[in-house]
């Protein structure tokens, strides 16, 4: 499985949570590799980092291959290496705030994806950074619809401990934590 995480919007959380799926994949025994395809090069920091200290196994790699699943994070733009990403993927996972100024750049970003998306291919909405107990995260199948945006009903609360585990791994989260991310990556390899 190739799963791309993108938005044009920077800061949406789409290097936090391919971290988090990836090690989350890997805690149930998948074989897990990623692709940065963001100049930045935070993921492929991240993981050198990771592995350097024993917290994980995640391969940086520079095409998709022999993996149980490969991630691909991306710049924040719509442009050329984007599509390229798409048109590879079964899976490409719209990481957004659930902030409406922010779904509508995630609208935009959806009509680039489904230009590219391959005939059996999926893509939904990741509500990421989402305040718990908020009146937003009670009614997001709701604010999805008011756009026209299918999200994944399991989503990623703001929370700080996210923030470190790209650096402390995913031991260093609680279970709760845990399986929030797990649910995603569930529903992800399931949509
Ligand atoms: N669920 C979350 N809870 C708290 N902070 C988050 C969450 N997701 C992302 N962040 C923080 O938001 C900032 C942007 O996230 P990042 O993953 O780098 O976004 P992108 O890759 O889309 O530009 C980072 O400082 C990151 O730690
Ligand atoms: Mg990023």
């Amino acid at each position: 499985m190739i799963i791309t995480l993108c938005n044009q919007k920077g800061g949406a959380g789409k290097t936090t949570l391919t971290l988090l799926l990836a090690m989350a994949l890997e805690d149930v025994g998948r074989s897990v590799a990623v692709i940065d395809r963001d100049p930045q090069a935070t993921s492929k920091r991240a993981i050198a980092n990771l592995n350097a200290n024993g917290l994980s196994q995640i391969e940086v790699a520079n095409t998709p291959g022999k993996h149980d699943v490969t991630f691909i994070d991306t710049a924040p733009r719509l442009d050329e290496v984007l599509a390229q990403s798409i048109s590879e993927s079964s899976r490409v996972i719209l990481v957004s705030s659930p902030s409406p100024a922010d779904l509508w750049s995630t609208q935009e970003s959806r009509d680039f994806v489904l230009r590219y998306l391959p005939a059996g291919a999926k893509t939904a909405v990741l509500f990421n950074s989402v305040v718990k107990g908020s009146r937003i995260s009670r009614d997001l199948e709701v604010l999805a619809g008011h756009i026209k945006l299918s999200a994944l009903k399991n989503c990623s609360i703001r929370r700080q401990s996210y923030q470190y585990a790209i650096l402390q791994g995913w031991t260093a989260l609680k279970s709760v934590e845990r399986d929030e991310i797990k649910n995603v990556a569930l529903e992800i390899g399931t949509m």
